[in-house]
């Protein structure tokens, strides 16, 4: 009954100028594992969900890229959006998919570009998140203890008397403020939503039936086509018309049969250049260098990577991010890293 559905059409905009609109971030070796993300993420759930249930939903523009880097996916398990929406378009379709082939399925949603080490303790979390979506109407997600007031994250404040392991969310905030987030930190009784859910299929279309009507309206019309030959055609003609929004903010805020389980692994979402810094081997003065040749003085918590071949020497500067790719150099605070995606767009209308 398991089921997986793995997101990998985001475009990374926070890690530009590596990750770009044509070479997204989950198709990149960020670590020098050896494996690219997306590899890592699907190796990851393949040890829990039968592969023939593993779909992976991305935009058309990444087709090659994706069968390319998972040569055993078969075709049909690759979905293809013909328009960039955010994650809730993708979800509900998937959903849909999957409930005319198994109306009892549970599925786990989870993004393509995180790190995660402990795999037997991630296994372990997974079972019981599906153990309890089979017995309750629930969306679950997984929550990581907070340690910084991270503005890219979703908050999640749950009781701190309950004292089950899977624990009833009051609140769901994606993306707070500073000050808000500082305050949900200092509170103690908020954790980061990881961004990977749990619940069963008819849990799911439930909540998108209550929240967004128009968007299930539109993907249902679409039924007595999925999962036959003209589903593609389908798709092609509606996707579109799907309003743009996260799963964040068009369910797990609004919705009250939210749940958290407070995650047992080792996590990072390696969704900006201080969070891969915080992942990379460093020097004695805290500075982590990618490919990169350099003469390093007085110099410490910087980020370095360039794929040219030119010596970079660096004098008097700190927590600085530089990264030199192709035509484009960038040199950053690290503190203002969320504005990085801003930056992407600037870039990109230059061209
Ligand atoms: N198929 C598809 N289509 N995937 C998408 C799309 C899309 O249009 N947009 C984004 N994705 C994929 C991304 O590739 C990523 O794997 C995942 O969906 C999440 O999107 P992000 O853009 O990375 O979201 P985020 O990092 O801003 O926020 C989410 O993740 C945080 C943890 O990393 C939220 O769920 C937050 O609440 C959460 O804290
Ligand atoms: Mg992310």
């Amino acid at each position: 009954n398991y089921y997986a559905v793995l997101m990998a059409g985001g475009v990374g905009s926070r890690f530009w100028p590596v990750s770009t609109t044509e070479f997204p971030k989950q198709f990149h070796d960020m670590l020098g594992a050896g494996q690219t993300l997306i590899q890592k993420t699907y190796e990851r759930l393949s040890q829990i969900v039968p592969e023939e249930n593993i779909l992976i939903l991305t935009n058309e523009r990444y087709k090659d890229i994706v069968a390319d880097q998972l040569p055993k996916v078969s075709e049909k398990n690759i979905l293809l959006e013909p328009a960039m929406r955010n994650t809730a378009p993708c979800i509900l379709y998937a959903s849909l998919k999957i409930r005319k082939e198994n109306p009892d399925a549970l599925m786990i949603v989870a993004p393509s570009d995180h790190w995660i080490e402990d795999e037997d303790a991630f296994g372990k979390d997974l079972e019981q998140c599906f153990a309890f979506a089979e017995m309750h109407d629930s969306l679950i997600t997984l929550g990581i203890r907070p340690t910084f007031p991270n503005t890219g994250y979703g908050y999640i404040e749950f009781d701190k008397s309950d004292s089950d392991d899977m624990k009833r969310v009051k609140q769901f905030r994606e993306k707070p403020d500073y000050e808000t987030a500082k305050a949900f930190l200092e509170s103690g009784n908020f954790v980061w939503n990881a961004g990977i859910f749990i619940w069963s299929v008819s849990s799911v279309l439930e909540a998108f039936e209550k929240f967004q009507p128009a968007m299930k309206a539109l993907f249902e019309t679409g039924n007595s086509y999925y999962n036959t030959p003209e589903e593609q055609k389908f798709i092609d003609e509606n996707y579109a018309k799907a309003e743009g929004i996260s799963i964040d903010y068009a369910l797990m805020e609004p919705a009250r049969n939210v749940f958290v389980l407070p995650a047992s692994f080792d996590w990072n979402d390696l969704g900006t250049w201080g969070s891969l810094h915080d992942k990379l081997p460093k020097d004695d003065s805290n500075n982590a260098v990618v490919n990169a040749k350099v003469i390093l003085e007085n110099a410490t918590n910087n980020i370095i990577r360039s794929d040219a071949k030119k010596l970079i020497v660096i004098d008097g500067l700190d927590d600085y991010i530089i990264v030199d790719r192709n035509d484009i150099l960038l040199i950053f605070p690290k503190h203002k890293e969320q504005e990085i995606k801003r930056i992407t767009g600037l870039a990109n209308s230059m061209d």
